[in-house]
């Protein structure tokens, strides 16, 4: 099966579950997404940030997807996550990508409509589609830190005009999730009277929550456990999360609990095994680990299990 885009994942999925979109950048991450995604006979988002790509290479992350299609008969969009500008947007829809995310969330109104409209001009010319955002979300996205103050939750008639001058095919809003490992010092929580506004003042159009990590506070111990001094503090509850597949979101962004999920694993492993050096070693527990934990999400946030 050749690449979906996200729009026909989305169709299919509003208002009953979510698409998982999760964070890529090598292969045991992608293997062990996939091979849960199959096993769970889940729809999948793989998605690769800027960072990914300067990483890995645009090309090999491309191909080892590639693989994916071909391993499995799964239906996958491979997403742009937080583009920042029109270079990068452009670079990704050229390199074969179905769906990119401009992320113009820092910019003033008009001028965040501006750059999603030029992207989107752009990615439906190529048969791609577009993701905005729309609000800033608390956290740490690409080593830039937006404290809680310099956060803001969407404002719902913000919301519509936005998406009807703009012409994104999804739209990511800020109503309580947050980016990275150290979410709240309280309680978090989610607005669901303003998500149920967005919805209702945009009937059927897919909304997108970034920041869905829960941070279990089980493999933040696992991995201070071996030596580890990561400062961890729980995101919202994955109820919380579920619920809103319901109401309008269609897109769920996990890397963190991925990335917690693979470090405790090799963490431990190192512990239990010092004299060992052979990556395979490693590295075949943490996948299994990023299997794991997206099984997990798939059953308790997504509801996409059996979707395809
Ligand atoms: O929201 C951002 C994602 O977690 C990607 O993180 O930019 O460090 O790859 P990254
Ligand atoms: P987390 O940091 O909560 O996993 O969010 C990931 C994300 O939103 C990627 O765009
Ligand atoms: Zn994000």
């Amino acid at each position: 099966m050749p690449l979906v885009t996200s729009a026909e994942l989305f169709k299919k999925a509003y208002g009953k579950y979510a698409v998982g979109a999760f964070n890529v950048n090598n292969m045991e991450i992608i293997q062990g997404i996939v091979e849960a995604a199959k096993e769970e006979q889940s729809p999948l988002i793989l998605q690769v940030s800027a960072g990914a790509r300067k990483y890995a290479k645009h090309i090999y992350l491309m191909k080892l997807v590639e693989a994916a299609l071909e391993d499995t008969d799964l239906p996958i969009c491979l997403h742009l996550d937080h583009g920042e500008d029109f270079e990068i947007a452009k670079s990704c829809i050229d390199g074969g990508f179905t769906s990119v995310m401009i992320d113009g969330s820092k910019l003033p109104f008009e001028e965040n409509i501006a750059l999603t409209k030029k992207v989107v001009e752009y990615a439906h010319a190529n048969g791609v589609v577009v993701e905005a955002e729309l609000g800033r979300l608390a956290g740490v996205e690409d080593d830039i830190k937006v404290s809680a103050k310099d956060s803001s939750y969407t404002d719902p008639d913000q919301a519509a005009e936005f998406v009807y001058k703009s012409g994104c095919d999804s739209l990511a809003i800020a109503i309580g999730t947050s980016h990275g490992a150290y979410k709240f010092k309280g309680d978090p929580s989610l607005d669901f009277a303003r998500l149920e506004t967005i919805a209702k003042l945009l009937p059927g159009f897919p909304l997108v929550l970034h920041g869905a990590s829960t941070v279990l506070p089980e493999f933040v111990a696992k991995c201070n456990q071996f030596g580890g001094e990561i400062k961890g503090a729980q995101g919202v509850p994955e109820e919380m999360l579920f619920r809103t597949t319901t109401m309008g979101i269609c897109k769920i962004n996990i890397d963190t609990d991925l990335r917690l999920a693979m470090t405790a694993s090799i963490r431990e492993y190192m512990a239990d095994h010092p004299g060992d050096f052979d990556p395979r070693q490693y590295l075949s527990p943490a996948r299994e680990a990023i299997k794991n934990m997206v099984k997990h999400k798939i059953k308790s946030v997504l509801n996409s299990s059996n979707r395809i």
